[in-house]
This record gives C-alpha cells, structure tokens and sequence, in this order.
C-alpha cells in the first residue's frame, strides 16, 4: 500500500475510533454523573410517588433504586411515546425534557436497591392531605349529575357538582373558588352468584358507602404543587365512611392521571355536567 493511501486509512481509522470512544465517553458520564437538573426534577416531581430514595410510597408504584439505567430509559422513552399505557406515568413522562431523559435514569440507577423490609417512602409533603374539607351540606346543596356502574370492581358511584361548578361550566368560565365535585363510592348489592343487582334505573344496586372522593378548587390552592402536576387551583381528597380524610393520602396520582385534560377543566365528566346545567335551564 502505497505511504499516502495508508495514512488515510489509517486516518479515517482513527477519526472512528476516536467518535467511538468520544461516545463511550459520553454515555459514561451520562450514566455516572447524573445531572443537577435530573435530581432538582426528581426531588421535586418524581419523589412525590418513588420516593426521594428511589423506593416508592405505594404497593402501586414501582421502586426504582437500583434499577439499570438502560432499562428506565427506555421505560421512559416508552411512557413518553405512549407505547407502555399508565394513566399516572404518560402524562408525567411527556412532560420530560430529552436533555433529562437519561440523567433521570442514572440517578435512580445510582441508589441503593431495596432491601428486604426497606418500606415505603412518605409521600411529599407538598402533595400530603387536601386543602378540600368534607362538604357536609352536599345532598341538600350540590346536584346529583352522573351514575356510573363499574363492574371490574362491583362498584356504583354517584357524582355530585356544587351549584357553582355548574354555573361556571355553563358560562365557559375556569371553576373558581367553591367549585367542588364529590362522589359517593358504593359496594353494589351482589346476587348468588356474586354479580351486582342491576336497578331498574340500569344502575348496579347500591349496598354499602365505602368511601368518598372529591376534587375542590381554591384561591391559590394550586401554587403548591409542582408544575408538572398541578392542575390550575384544584386539589383532590378521598374521605372515609365517616367523612374524615383519608389518613396518608396522597394527591400525586390524581393530579397525575387528571392533568392532561386542562383544555376540560381537569374534568372527566364535563360533558355530563355541562348538559345538567341545561337540564335545570
Ligand atoms: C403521581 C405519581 C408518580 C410520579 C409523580 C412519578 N411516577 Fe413514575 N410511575 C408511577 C406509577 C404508578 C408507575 C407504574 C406505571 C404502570 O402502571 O405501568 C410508574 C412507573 C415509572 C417507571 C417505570 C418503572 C418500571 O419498573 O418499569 C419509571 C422509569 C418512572 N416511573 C420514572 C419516573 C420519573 C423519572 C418521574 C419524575 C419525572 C416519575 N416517574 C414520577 C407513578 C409516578
Ligand atoms: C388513572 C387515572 C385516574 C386517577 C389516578 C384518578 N382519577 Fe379521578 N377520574 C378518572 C376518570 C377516568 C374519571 C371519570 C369517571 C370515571 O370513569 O371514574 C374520573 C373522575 C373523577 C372525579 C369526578 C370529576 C371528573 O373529573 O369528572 C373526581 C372527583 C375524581 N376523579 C377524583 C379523583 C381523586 C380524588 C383521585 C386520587 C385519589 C383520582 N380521581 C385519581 C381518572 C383518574
């Protein structure tokens, strides 16, 4: 081989070579230095559900300390495109910067694993209990709008909305202040062979109360919650039985799940609400 033609392999040899280690040298940083930004996110946002440890606060949520990093990015990657369904993840995972994408992996991958009897994390503080109080005067004050069966879990709710939410609805305006939605969650009656009693109404038959939840909007009441959860003023609450809060609630999920859909008001049932007002019009 001729001096010149080898110095040019031998060029274009060692320019690959050093792009490749340029790259082993990046994915090396990337996993071992896990940026100040990805951590500021994940205590900020991903530390109200996994824990600012990486172990999670939940039986529902996964740990994630310890985990490999190529394994959460790419879970990551997937929750964010849409193709790994989660009601609570893919709206949070949308939400990640690409430049994090990977930081957020490392770090996690960084922390010591569980151990057995490790436990769960406590939920962030900032998320922790609802500024929502019980609405004692509900079945007088508030419009019963929506029923709705849910045979997966033997269950009927009923959906109450405060007099203020549905003028609001009516009128397009945000809710504001006093707009409040709760919902009554019952075991449904079963028969012998353990299948809800269907109503006359088309509605399972309602045995038991279990328990409450609601959704309440109040004048700042969202300034408290990081900005990848929150949903304008509204805060969430589950209440027992006996219409006390439900002890280590946490509103992480239900600002999660609820968030995509601001262009209805962070609503599910906007529609059904929006005809009751003109029901009683
Ligand atoms: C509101 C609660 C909540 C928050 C906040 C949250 N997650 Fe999650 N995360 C979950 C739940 C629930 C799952 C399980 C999803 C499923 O059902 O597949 C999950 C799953 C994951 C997974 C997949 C884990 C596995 O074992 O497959 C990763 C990775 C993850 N979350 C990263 C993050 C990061 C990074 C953040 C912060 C930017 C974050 N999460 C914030 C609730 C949350
Ligand atoms: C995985 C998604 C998901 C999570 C998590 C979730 N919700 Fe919802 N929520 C829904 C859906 C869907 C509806 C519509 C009715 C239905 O199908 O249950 C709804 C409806 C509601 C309503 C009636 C008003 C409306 O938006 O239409 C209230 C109140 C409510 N949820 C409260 C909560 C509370 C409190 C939590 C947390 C404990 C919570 N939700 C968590 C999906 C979710």
């Amino acid at each position: 081989m001729p001096a010149n033609q080898f110095t040019a392999s031998f060029r274009r040899v060692t320019r690959s070579a050093g792009v490749a280690i340029a790259l082993a040298l990046v994915s090396q940083t990337g996993a071992a230095n896990p940026s100040e930004k990805a951590a500021e996110l994940a205590n900020a946002v991903c530390a109200a559900c996994h824990g600012n440890n990486g172990l999670s606060i939940s039986d529902t949520i996964p740990n994630l300390a310890g985990q490999r990093a190529t394994y959460l990015e790419n879970q990551l990657r997937a929750l964010r495109d849409g193709s790994r369904k989660s009601g609570v993840m893919n709206a949070i995972a949308t939400q990640i910067p690409e430049a994090e994408l990977r930081g957020l992996a490392a770090h996690y991958a960084a922390m010591p694993g569980a151990q057995v009897g490790s436990g769960r994390s406590t939920p962030l503080a900032t998320l922790a209990g609802s500024k929502m109080a019980f609405p004692s005067d509900y079945r007088e004050k508030f419009q019963h709008y929506l029923t709705m069966n849910f045979p997966a879990t033997r269950q009927v709710r009923k959906f109450f909305a405060s007099p203020s939410l549905l003028e609001n609805i009516a009128a397009g305006q945000t809710p504001a202040e006093g707009a409040a939605v709760l919902v009554e969650v019952y075991a449904a009656q079963l028969d012998d062979k353990r299948q809800p009693v269907m109503g006359t109404d088309g509605f399972f038959q309602a045995e038991k109360l279990l328990f409450y939840t609601g959704m309440a909007v109040g004048k700042g009441w969202g300034e408290s919650i990081p900005a990848m959860l929150r949903n304008g003023d509204w805060q969430y609450a589950v209440f027992g039985q006996d219409r006390s809060p439900r002890q280590g609630f946490s509103q992480g999920e239900c600002l999660a799940c609820h968030k995509p859909l601001e262009s209805t008001h962070y609503l599910f049932t906007q529609k059904s609400l929006a005809e009751t007002r003109a029901k009683r019009l």
